[in-house]
């Protein structure tokens, strides 16, 4: 027996509403796997573009740098283009949006780490001897906003004198937000740069430093057991 009146609209409705979330489903994902494709080939051709361009032609570099790959709200897009003009990044680091880079390739990041938005990083002083400029070990923080600035002039100096300085942060360092760190120095493992200071010294190990310029201020605990992880699929 075949149901027929009410019962049958009942059986249609059945049918149809599941058809319809099947067919939605299916407009989703394909507009999920367009984009995705889409996503991926940008990556590639923005890639080629910057290893191109990654020693020979510094300007430009700097520009698709600075102007749109900051701007890339995928933290896994942004790090491979990041790594495509040579920067050398370690496991589980991200570098957030809006970061100015200089020389990527003179820059060198380990693993876990983080740099908050609006930071600088600078790698010129890599003209320097041998390795990096700027060696940040594994489990940094960097907060938002802090600038490494790779060299200076002498002020004396009748011609101005200029020299590029490398710059060392080692493990499980803490630099707070709006700090800003002078050249040729390090920063000891594990110690706390508190926020809004000018670091123009070496900082020493489980130490922590505030001011302008930065003052030790106390000693930090050696029992650190945190590992940083700040990988959010966007953003
Ligand atoms: C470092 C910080 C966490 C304070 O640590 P704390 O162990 O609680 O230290 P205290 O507040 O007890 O301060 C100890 C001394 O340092 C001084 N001090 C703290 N922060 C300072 C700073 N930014 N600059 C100068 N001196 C500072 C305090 O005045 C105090 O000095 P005193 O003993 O003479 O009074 C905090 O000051 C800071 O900088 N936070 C960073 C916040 C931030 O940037 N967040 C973004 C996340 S990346």
């Amino acid at each position: 027996m075949y149901p027929t009146g009410a019962g049958l609209e009942l059986c249609a409705s059945a049918i149809a509403m599941p058809l319809e979330k099947c067919i939605a489903w299916k407009y989703r994902g394909e507009a999920i796997v367009k984009k995705s494709l889409l996503g991926v080939a940008g990556t590639v051709a923005l890639a080629a573009l910057i290893r191109r361009n990654a020693r020979s032609n510094e300007l430009f570099l700097d520009y698709l740098l600075n102007t749109v790959v900051n701007k890339v709200p995928f933290p896994a897009m942004r790090l491979a283009l990041y790594r495509a003009a040579g920067m050398r990044i370690g496991h589980n680091s991200n570098i957030m949006m809006h970061v100015r880079v200089m020389a990527p390739h003179g820059i060198e990041i380990g693993d876990n780490c983080i740099v908050g938005e609006f930071a600088w990083l600078d790698g010129r002083a890599v003209r320097v001897g041998e390795g990096p400029g700027l060696k940040i070990g594994n489990n940094v923080n960097v907060g938002a906003r802090t600038v490494f600035i790779p060299g200076g002039h002498l002020p004396d100096s009748p011609d101005f004198f200029g020299l590029p300085e490398k710059t060392f942060v080692e493990d499980n360092v803490w630099i707070a937000m709006n700090c800003t760190i002078l050249y040729g120095l390090t920063v000891g493992e594990g110690a706390v740069v508190s926020a809004a200071s000018l670091v123009n010294k070496d900082v020493p190990p489980y130490t922590m430093v505030g001011g302008v310029p930065a003052r030790y201020l106390k000693d930090r605990t050696r029992d650190l057991d945190y590992k940083l992880y700040n990988r959010a699929r966007w953003i």
